[in-house]
């Protein structure tokens, strides 16, 4: 049995989720080496990581630099030597608006960083994966992804695209040792969210899930860190809802 570290490319990892996944994978022993474009804070979360006594690195990268991609595999493989666990998490921000009314360059940046990036990167990393027998791809949907979301149509489609292809990708590769996954939250309490959610509205989010708190990055971190794990070595192709009981209605 391999008893080596595992390595770990954890997208978006500079903050709020992505973090919080950097940190549990890092706890659980695994290399992690965490992509953003804000080297400040990857900066920061490698060195929380290391003060805890746990192995990263980081690579500045844009996501929606379609081109850049043979690049970036070299130079993850650089760093790691190769990529067992891969978690796409990063997305971009976006301002909320009916289809007919948002900005072309919106719907384009929402699919690129989104869904198109899910297939670059499984592009680049799945086959030395499916060649070393093992592998584990974890990506961050969202719960408007299943339910739909008023005045976010690039979103919910980037969402929903990023599942169809968890399943496409899972019944072709899931026989080679690999499980491809996705874990979609409900609300959770990240920096953008706060920034974004009326205080208003808090209270009403709270109240519409079954458990009538908001989601901490910490809740989403725990279900990828058990899906990269041996643990979870049978299941494949779902799409792990993370939202406290938010996609039950709330007639009760
Ligand atoms: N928070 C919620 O309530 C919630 C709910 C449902 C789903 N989600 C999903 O959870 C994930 C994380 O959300 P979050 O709230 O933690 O967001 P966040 O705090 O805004 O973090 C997003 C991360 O993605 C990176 N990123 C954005 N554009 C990028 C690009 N072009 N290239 C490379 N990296 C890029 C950001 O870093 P740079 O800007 O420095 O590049 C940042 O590290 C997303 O997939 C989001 O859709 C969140």
């Amino acid at each position: 049995m391999n008893t080596a570290p595992r390595k770990a490319l954890i997208t978006g990892a500079g903050r709020g989720i992505g973090k919080a996944i950097a940190l549990e994978l890092s706890g659980s022993g695994h290399h992690v080496c965490l992509l953003s474009r804000t080297e400040s804070e990857l900066k920061n979360v490698c060195a929380e990581i290391e003060a805890r006594g746990g192995q990263a690195s980081y690579l500045c990268f844009d996501l929606s630099d379609a081109a850049g991609y043979p690049g970036l595999k070299a130079q993850v493989e650089s760093q790691l030597g190769r990529v067992d666990v891969l978690v796409h998490n990063a997305a971009p921000s976006y301002r909320p608006a009916k289809l007919t009314r948002m900005a072309p360059a919106d719907w384009q940046k929402t699919l690129s960083v989104n869904l198109e990036a899910l297939a670059q990167l499984c592009g680049q990393f799945l086959e030395p994966m499916r060649e070393a027998g093992w592998g584990r791809v974890v990506s961050i949907g969202s719960l408007s992804g299943v339910l739909g979301a008023g005045s976010y149509p690039a979103y919910c489609a980037a969402k929903a695209g990023m599942e169809g292809l968890t399943k496409n990708l899972a019944i072709d590769y899931s026989r080679y040792g690999i499980t491809i996954n996705m874990v979609s939250p409900g609300f959770v309490e990240t920096e953008r969210f706060k920034q974004a959610a009326p205080p208003e509205m808090v209270e009403k989010f709270k109240q519409a899930t079954a458990i009538k708190r908001l989601g901490q990055p910490e809740d989403v971190a725990h279900a990828v860190d058990f899906l990269a794990s041996d643990k979870a070595a049978f299941i494949t192709g779902i799409n792990l809802l993370v939202c406290g009981g938010l996609n039950l209605g709330n007639l009760w």
